[in-house]
């Protein structure tokens, strides 16, 4: 966030001189409209009546657009809102216009949304594009999404999602980019780059929100909202890091996440939201609760009731209330009462009107009309990124005897109900994605011109139709089979216990096999699966993520090998569900599993991955030699001569990884600590160097201190975290 101007500030002074408690307060307050009448039920039975199946989504969706949604104008009026979930421009413009024009210091409300990977251009999920390496790319990403929502009225993003995740049971893995913190910090300050970093301009600029802070993505088992107990130096050297490094670049919000963190909750944790993040971070931004979280403190059993629950979050330093009223309800009480000083209060809102004033809502709180339709039509830059964003995350994860890229000559079967359902190409979270704008596969291989027929033969959830099956393995020289998950089996509450193919794809698979012709699998979901078999039996593999809306093109340019596939994968895939969780810088244990009986293993499935962090293939190969390291005072350059030995030309991440061989604490068997993503032609060679500052080689203790520590380091170079060159050298500091 910018520096404000001294007459910026001292506004915001008098402002505060000029509020009484109850303006306050309301400054403390977002909200998501009420949902009032059209159905008998509560709206919570009516969700439940949903998941469980009582009635259709598509019931659901109708009985929510006939039902009023409730803006609290009254209360807006009476200068008690400060935020609104809201996607709608015409709806910000109206309470915008209440907020300033008719309360009695006329200040602006600020609108959120859950922008995740793109607002109407929606790019791939961030576990697919943080696989792009290429922080230009997702920085761009994030500042195409920010233009577009703020033309909508939306100045403030519920994103970059930056959870550290190992458990792919986990829904949420979908939405942030992945296992390792050196990665997640390099996506992290790109997408704050990309959302905050054109602020001269109102309409080019948003505020970020880091979330969920903190180690939400290491609830307990994967299951969603879970408990999370962790050493304060895990949390400092895997968890914290892109919270840390996006803070640095400035981030303005941080929203804090549901689960309690060795037994307090993240809402109303004093050592997470002051002690690390104020004290340690210098953040000066604000702070809001995920939705509802304050109140489900009381059910977690840590606050009492509802005016302890105000209390504990607020004194804790938690801003902003979403969704549950209870500052609104409980503050002025316990600040009149002493148990709130006025000074956090007083705090809390200049936090979050400076957030308003740098987002120049003081100075522009309207959308105008050439705004709302400035995207109407999507701009051929948008598109062309989309698309770019989408081949770059394509990860090819096997490729047996050169059997991609396809010929354009080769009558392909397309199977799969995914291959043709618009909206999935989005991923969880696109909820201001089109569906008019999505490139399903089977209309991508349309556009490419491909000789193929489609079958859909079985859904995610459907029985397998064995007649068009039949049909399918006849009519193709080539069989490719779309398998995955629907959109919304990750995402929030979509934790799953068995991450293999979901339904009857498996059996599709085996079937198609059986019919001796050659099969391609392109995977869509949102989560590693477990697929030994899969990888054990089907020649070509080609992880395609949720792709966001060029999905179709982007996956049929790799098919026909217009493009080469140089991503890489940002997370492990277990061979079994029940090894995870499972990622590659998991501290060393004293037994390493092996296939001797007392090491760390299980009896059942192998310890190995299927696939490791990092890996990706490409339709050449690269040749990695000459690993060298030279050291200077404070650096460590480390290289290889990188080979493109293939008949193509391609793109490589050459990773850099370090393993600290005795240290005070143990430490991971290998940390990824820079790469370099370079494109060769056939034949070509390069030495290629990542630099390594001695100052990032060291860990945080359990007491927030750095370490250090002289000795052994092996470094590795390679192009996923397995296959690598080494070298162990004695660094001193
Ligand atoms: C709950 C989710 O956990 C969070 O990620 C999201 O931003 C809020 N709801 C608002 O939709």
């Amino acid at each position: 966030m910018r520096e404000l101007s001294a007459e910026q500030k001292n506004k915001i002074t008098s402002l505060l001189e000029q509020m009484t408690i109850e303006e306050k307060i309301g400054q403390l307050n977002q909200i998501s409209p009420s949902i009032v009448g059209g159905f008998d039920v509560s709206f919570e039975e009516l969700i439940e009546m949903m998941t469980d199946g009582r009635i259709s989504k598509e019931e659901f969706g109708r009985i929510m657009a006939g039902a009023r949604q409730d803006y609290h104008d009254d209360v807006n009026r009476a200068g008690g809102l400060s935020s609104v979930l809201s996607s709608d421009p015409e709806v910000c413009n109206q309470l915008q216009k209440i907020a300033v024009e008719e309360t009695r210091l006329g200040i602006p409300l600020i609108f959120g949304f859950d922008v995740i990977h793109g607002f109407r251009t929606v790019v791939p999920i961030a576990l697919a594009e943080a696989g792009t390496f290429e922080p230009e790319l997702m920085e761009k990403s994030a500042r195409i999404a920010a233009k577009e929502s703020r033309a909508s009225g939306i100045s403030w993003h519920f994103s970059p999602m930056v959870d550290i995740s190992r458990d792919a049971r986990w829904g949420r893995i979908s939405e942030g980019p992945g296992e390792d913190p050196y990665l997640a910090s390099v996506f992290a300050r790109a997408k704050v780059r990309g959302q905050q970093g054109d602020d001269r301009d109102p309409s080019g600029y948003v505020a970020s929100c880091l979330k969920h802070y903190v180690a939400y993505g290491a609830c307990e088992s994967g299951r969603d909202y879970n408990t999370v107990s962790m050493a304060k130096s895990m949390l400092h050297n895997a968890y914290l890091p892109p919270f840390k490094a996006a803070v640095e670049e400035g981030a303005a919000t941080v929203m804090a996440s549901f689960n309690d963190l060795n037994g307090v909750p993240c809402t109303m944790n004093e050592y997470t939201l002051r002690t690390v993040l104020r004290e340690k971070y210098g953040f000066d931004g604000f702070v809001v609760s995920d939705a509802n979280a304050i109140k489900e403190c009381i059910i977690h059993g840590y606050a009492q009731d509802e005016a302890d629950a105000a209390e504990k979050a607020l004194n804790a330093g938690m801003d902003m209330d979403m969704g549950t009223w209870i500052y609104s309800h409980q503050l002025k009480k316990a600040v009149e009462e002493g148990r709130v000083p006025m000074e956090r209060l007083d705090d809390a809102v200049r936090r979050i009107l400076q957030v308003k004033m740098w987002l120049s809502l003081f100075d522009k709180p309207y959308v105008t009309e050439e705004e709302i339709h400035r995207y109407d039509v999507l701009p051929q830059e948008h598109l062309d990124h989309a698309l770019e964003a989408a081949e770059k995350s394509i990860v090819l994860l096997k490729n047996e005897k050169g059997l991609l890229p396809l010929k354009k000559d080769q009558k392909i079967s397309l199977i799969g109900a995914l291959a043709a359902e618009k909206e999935e190409v989005l991923g969880s979270w696109a909820m201001s994605g089109r569906a008019s704008d999505c490139v399903t596969i089977q209309q991508g291989l349309m556009n490419a011109g491909a000789d193929f027929s489609y079958y859909p033969c079985c859904t995610p959830e459907s029985e397998i139709d064995e007649k068009e099956t039949d049909a399918a393995i006849a009519a193709g020289d080539i069989l490719v089979a779309v398998v995955g998950e629907y959109a919304s089996m990750s995402g929030e509450a979509s934790s799953r216990a068995d991450i293999i193919l979901p339904g009857k794809q498996r059996e599709l698979l085996e079937k198609l096999v059986a019919s001796g012709k050659p099969v391609v699998a392109l995977l869509m979901n949102g989560r590693p699966l477990a697929l030994p078999w899969e990888s054990e039996h089907i020649p070509a593999i080609v992880e395609c993520w949720h792709l966001g809306i060029q999905m179709g093109n982007a996956v049929a340019r790799v098919l026909f090998g217009e493009v080469n596939p140089g991503g890489k994968l940002t997370c492990t895939f277990p061979s079994a569900s029940g090894q995870c969780p499972m990622y590659y810088n998991a501290p060393k244990t004293g037994r390493p599993g092996s296939r001797s009986k007392f090491t760390s293993r299980y009896l059942d499935v192998p310890s190995a991955p299927l696939y490791p962090f990092g890996f990706g293939l490409s339709y050449t190969t690269f040749e990695y030699g000459d690993l060298a390291v030279e050291q200077t005072a404070d650096t460590l350059a480390v290289s290889v001569t990188l080979k493109n030995t293939g008949d193509v030309a391609g793109s490589e991440v050459v990773q850099l990884y370090m393993h600290d061989v005795a240290a005070s604490l143990v430490r991971p068997a290998k940390e990824l600590k820079g790469f370099r993503k370079v494109t060769l032609e056939p034949g070509e060679s390069r030495k290629v160097t990542v630099a390594l500052p001695k100052e990032q080689m060291g860990f945080y203790d359990d007491d927030m201190e750095y370490h250090l520590e002289d000795g052994a380091f092996i470094l590795y170079m390679g192009g996923n975290s397995r296959d690598c060159l080494s070298e162990t050298v004695t660094v001193k500091f």
